[in-house]
């Protein structure tokens, strides 16, 4: 396994990160086995970030991923995210504290390794459940004082929501990491937007980050599952995916991912899935690549992915022509 260091926190992240996420749902709604066994082979490959979120599965994932490092004793990093509904952005630092808190109580731990504001951010006045940039100031304060208590070592936002927005939220002082989308349908986190771009054009948000010493982690990386080129869900998979900066609903992810069938087709991967994973690994300035785990069988996938290193050079042209012609 490779690490990488997140930003500039000195924290070595393995380039695969585990993500307990509901999308994925081994953490949610999986088998208790199971997940101990998922977890234990992901120690086992090297695999020492777990990411998970007091969202995924109402606290369910927390409390799963904390029973079962618990049982395993196994010294990892973990990450986890607050998130303010409306009536907690009317009292900002005070629910950030309370929502951290029981976080922690899930997780039966003192201490996380980063803890992340998981409100996507708006321009506008919160809008749909978005907090706005200036809201980043009040969480930041909350978020530093939990530092200072020792509740966690780092602290991180969410680069999700309007691309103009995140920008701003990457011009505060004090944040350490923040989690965006890359993946083969959406690059623009990493890469400038060909002209016409269906999709949000998130303006390399990611290199920017980087370059500000900000620990970058991927997320999305398979489209929330749309980049294995089928519509077919795990049992213990979300059934409806929404996609986040790609295509109107997943249907349309998963056809649009079949253009990158050639990747296969040529020998440049084993699988869609495959090609996914090591074009995110590929990206200068991303610690952490997250991959979203419905099996025992996904998280060996990845991690057969990770060992084969980034997608060759050569093919990049390729995937050039495949993103111009994305909006038809
Ligand atoms: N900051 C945020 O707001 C945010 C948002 C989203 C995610 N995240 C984090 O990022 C993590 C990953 O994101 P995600 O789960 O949304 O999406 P993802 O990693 O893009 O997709 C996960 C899905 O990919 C499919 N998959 C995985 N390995 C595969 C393989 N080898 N072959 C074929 N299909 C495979 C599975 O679909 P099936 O189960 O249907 O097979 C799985 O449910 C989450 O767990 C979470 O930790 C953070």
């Amino acid at each position: 396994m490779e690490y990488r260091t997140l930003g500039s926190t000195g924290l070595k992240l393995s380039a695969l990160g585990f993500g307990c996420g509901a999308v994925g749902g081994l953490l949610v709604r999986g088998e208790y086995p199971a997940m101990r066994r998922a977890v234990e082979r992901a120690v086992e490959l090297g695999i020492n970030y777990f990411d998970t979120a007091s969202m995924y599965g109402s606290g369910q994932s927390e409390a799963n991923l904390g029973a079962v490092l618990r049982e395993l004793g196994a010294p990892v990093l973990v990450g986890t995210k607050v998130f303010l509904d409306p009536p907690d952005l009317e009292r900002i630092e005070e629910a950030v504290m309370a929502h951290a808190e029981a976080a922690l109580r899930r997780l039966g731990r003192d201490c996380v390794d980063v803890l992340y504001f998981h409100n996507f951010l708006g321009t506008q006045q919160r809008q749909g459940g978005k907090a706005n940039a200036a809201d980043l100031e009040p969480v930041l304060r909350a978020l530093q004082r939990l530092q200072e208590q020792g509740k966690t070592r780092y602290v991180g936002f969410n680069g999700l929501g309007d691309t103009e927005a995140v920008h701003q939220g990457l011009g505060l002082e004090g944040f350490h990491a923040f989690q965006t989308c890359y993946n083969l349908l959406n690059p623009t986190g990493g890469r400038a937007a060909p002209a016409e771009f269906p999709f949000q054009d998130y303006q390399q948000v990611i290199t920017r980050a980087a370059g500000q010493g900000k620990g970058v982690v991927a997320i999305r990386v398979l489209a929330g599952g749309a980049l294995s080129g089928s519509q077919e869900r795990h049992p213990v998979a979300t059934a409806q995916v929404g996609p986040i900066s790609t295509s109107p609903d997943y249907a349309a992810d998963v056809a649009r991912a079949r253009r990158f069938s050639f990747l296969v087709e040529e020998g440049h991967a084993g699988s869609l899935a495959e090609a996914a994973v090591r074009f995110a690994l590929g990206k200068e300035g991303i610690s952490s690549v997250l991959v979203g785990i419905s099996s025992l069988e996904q998280l060996e996938a990845a991690a057969q992915a990770q060992a084969k290193g980034p997608l060759p050079a050569a093919v990049l042209g390729r995937l050039e022509e495949v993103w111009k012609g994305l909006e038809t």
